[in-house]
């Protein structure tokens, strides 16, 4: 298993992914995507777009706005419970998310329950504590040019609710048959008291959600046929390995406020099993609140029937950064004399690398130029090397995950045929361009 370390140093080191704001020191909890981080990040987003909303009938696009009316987030429980048990050292006042710092303390601990345990400081060694208090996750903002309490926002915490907001919209506009799902991508925001492990706990993070809203005796059903499909899409569409995946049934006390069964798909990060994705049945919770603070009617009528009622609701729901450490780790490959991110062919940067063997030979740089070209026609994602020596080139393309290199050299002048290396097997054949 890679460490990570060697993750992290890869990323920064072949312009995957870099410290938010790391000009000016960074910016805790925040990542910027490099020229790889973006291509590997659009490719992931695009592929789950495509498994789940272009290739079914049955789940519809939405996109909607992060900053919504206030009254979202009462309607559906975050101002009242989106929370984390902050405690404080009354030593060195460092600040912790009090379950995260001792084994077995879950988020609902009391202050009797931490004090009881004696936990240490990570910071001081001492156990000197305050209570526990409730810190709301969720960062605020003004809308408007005046700064008071009527104007205040929220960044979303999940894309979730931009989906439930809009449901009765998408009933009303273009009335799908029950089962149907909603999808969408997009940036969510968490004020987390500890980010930590790289990309897998931020401050701002991008999710992948599905409201799949299902008639209320059925919601068994549609919940095992969506955790299998998940599965499918971890390891047949991310090529994750299936012995590294694990789901846990999450207990009644460890549930979000909302959710009345919760399967949280666990994956072997380099630092330990972590959540990648959760699927929870969120039953009629949100849809139901927001008909009572809206006063709006969100019944679904039943097509040829008068059958009415407020559909139940399933929800896959993944973070992308998440999703993007599991990929890279799993692909992560250290070998004697290289290191090979063995990516899908499908989610790798670039898919082929083209140069000419000697940079300084015109007539070799011209016809490595045209099967650039050629390729480039039939392949997104193709790109052009003819930096340092051609051994150096091949560490590079490997480390980014590139699963070809095409060389131009001598004998394709002669014969017309190039070599193809594989970034796997080190191996090399010889084929005309056409043949690619
Ligand atoms: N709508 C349900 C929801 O947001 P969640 O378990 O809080 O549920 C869903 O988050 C997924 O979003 C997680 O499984 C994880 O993949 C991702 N996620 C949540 N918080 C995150 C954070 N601070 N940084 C990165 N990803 C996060």
């Amino acid at each position: 298993m890679a460490k990570m370390e060697d993750i992290v140093s890869l990323c920064k080191r072949r312009g995957f992914i870099y410290p938010g704001s790391d000009v000016y020191g960074g910016m805790a909890g925040t990542w910027d995507f490099g020229p790889m981080g973006v291509a590997l990040k659009r490719k992931i987003m695009d592929a789950w777009w495509n498994y789940w909303v272009e290739s079914r009938e049955d789940i519809y696009g939405v996109d909607a706005a992060i900053i919504m009316n206030p009254r979202t987030w009462v309607a559906s429980g975050h101002t009242a419970t989106f929370s984390d048990p902050l405690v404080e050292c009354g030593e060195c006042h460092g600040r912790f998310r009090a379950d995260k710092i001792a084994d077995g303390i879950t988020e609902s601990v009391t202050t009797e329950e931490f004090k009881a345990l004696n936990v240490k400081c990570p910071t001081c060694g001492k156990t000197n504590w305050g209570d526990i208090r409730q810190f709301n996750m969720m960062f605020s903002t003004h809308v408007g040019p005046v700064d008071d309490d009527s104007s205040i926002a929220y960044l979303r915490p999940e894309t979730a609710q931009g989906i439930f907001t809009n449901y009765k919209n998408v009933v009303d506009s273009i009335y799908p048959d029950l089962p149907f799902g909603l999808a969408q991508q997009g940036k969510a925001f968490r004020n987390e008291i500890s980010p930590r492990d790289f990309i897998l706990r931020d401050r701002e993070c991008s999710q992948m959600e599905i409201e799949y809203f299902v008639a209320p005796a059925t919601w068994e059903e549609n919940f095992e046929k969506l955790l299998e499909q998940n599965h499918k899409f971890l390891t047949d569409v991310m090529g994750l390995d299936s012995a590294k995946i694990h789901d846990i049934e999450v207990g009644e006390k460890d549930r979000a406020h909302y959710s009345k069964r919760t399967v949280d798909i666990m994956f072997d990060y380099p630092n330990g099993q972590e959540e990648l994705m959760g699927l929870a049945y969120r039953t009629d919770f949100d849809l139901s609140n927001i008909q009572r603070e809206s006063g709006k009617n969100m019944e679904y009528i039943v097509k040829g029937s008068t059958e009415r009622f407020i559909p139940h609701v399933i929800e896959p729901s993944i973070g992308v950064e998440r999703l993007i450490l599991a990929v890279l780790a799993n692909a992560y490959r250290q070998e004697e004399n290289r290191v090979v991110l063995a990516l899908p062919e499908e989610l790798a940067p670039y898919r082929f690398c083209v140069s000419p063997l000697l940079k300084n030979k015109p007539e070799l740089a011209a016809k490595a130029r045209e099967v650039y070209e050629l390729l480039r026609k039939k392949y997104k994602n193709v790109t052009w090397d003819d930096s340092g020596n051609i051994g150096k080139r091949y560490l590079k393309q490997d480390e980014i995950g590139t699963p070809k290199c095409v060389v131009i050299d001598f004998d394709t002048l002669e014969d017309g045929t190039v070599t193809v290396r594989d970034r796997d097997t080190t191996e090399q054949i010889r084929v005309k361009p056409e043949e690619i």
